[in-house]
């Protein structure tokens, strides 16, 4: 039988809260440089992240490196119940929003329309790239836009978590913005034929 969205958020949220700090360590370097060797830092210009919250992997690594190459980096900024993106390089200065989540203090807001991959965390995810988050909406009411099938130009969508949020029990919502790729401890799995092009022919 199907859990609740509700209690399998709880019960995924609990999994990823009691990794221990020795493994969230190993397997936070791994996703960093599973996302590093990807062709990511060399072909995609505009590059969302975040920073780490309730358990999720740390990105910090991915973000120093992508702050010195090539591509811009972004974090993610609360703009009334939807996310914009604002330009941030490692080091910049943080001010805490209100869900205590740091935020660029400086804002120079960019629509995810013109990002060209975001790097998403989730609570969830399953073997077709369904995704659960922390139930706020946020990232589907701010990629609403790549539902409509007359959008050409769509972000690159990788989900980032660690192994043990993979689950079976996840049913879409028809709001649900679908991941094109997930990255975990493990490594790189693909769930669209984009994320296969632009992701694996990356050596
Ligand atoms: N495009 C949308 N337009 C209006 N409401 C939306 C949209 N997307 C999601 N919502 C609302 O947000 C609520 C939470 O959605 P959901 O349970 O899918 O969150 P989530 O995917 O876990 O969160 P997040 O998107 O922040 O990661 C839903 O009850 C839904 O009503
Ligand atoms: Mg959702």
């Amino acid at each position: 039988m199907l859990q609740t969205t509700i209690s399998l958020r709880q019960l995924l949220r609990q999994k990823r809260n009691n990794i221990s700090s020795s493994d969230r360590t190993i397997f936070d370097h791994s996703i960093n440089q599973s996302i590093i060797s990807t062709a990511l830092l060399l072909r995609s210009p505009k590059i969302a992240s975040y920073l780490a919250n309730d358990g999720e992997p740390a990105l910090d690594l991915f973000i120093k490196t992508c702050s010195a190459g090539p591509s811009r980096h972004y974090l993610p900024v609360l703009n009334k119940q939807q996310l914009k993106f604002s330009s941030y390089s490692w080091g910049d200065e943080l001010k805490s929003n209100c869900f205590n989540i740091p935020e660029p203090s400086i804002k120079h807001v960019l629509s995810p329309r013109l990002l060209s991959t975001i790097l998403i965390p989730l609570v969830g995810f399953d073997h077709l790239g369904h995704r659960v988050g922390m139930g706020g909406g946020y990232y589907d009411r701010t990629l609403s836009f790549m539902r409509n099938p007359l959008c050409q130009k769509k972000p690159l969508l990788i989900g980032i978590a660690y192994s043990v949020q993979k689950t079976q029990d996840i049913k879409p919502e028809p709001w649900d913005v679908p991941l094109d790729a997930v990255i975990t401890e493990q490594g790189l799995t693909c769930f669209s034929v984009k994320a296969k092009h632009y992701l694996r022919n990356s050596f």
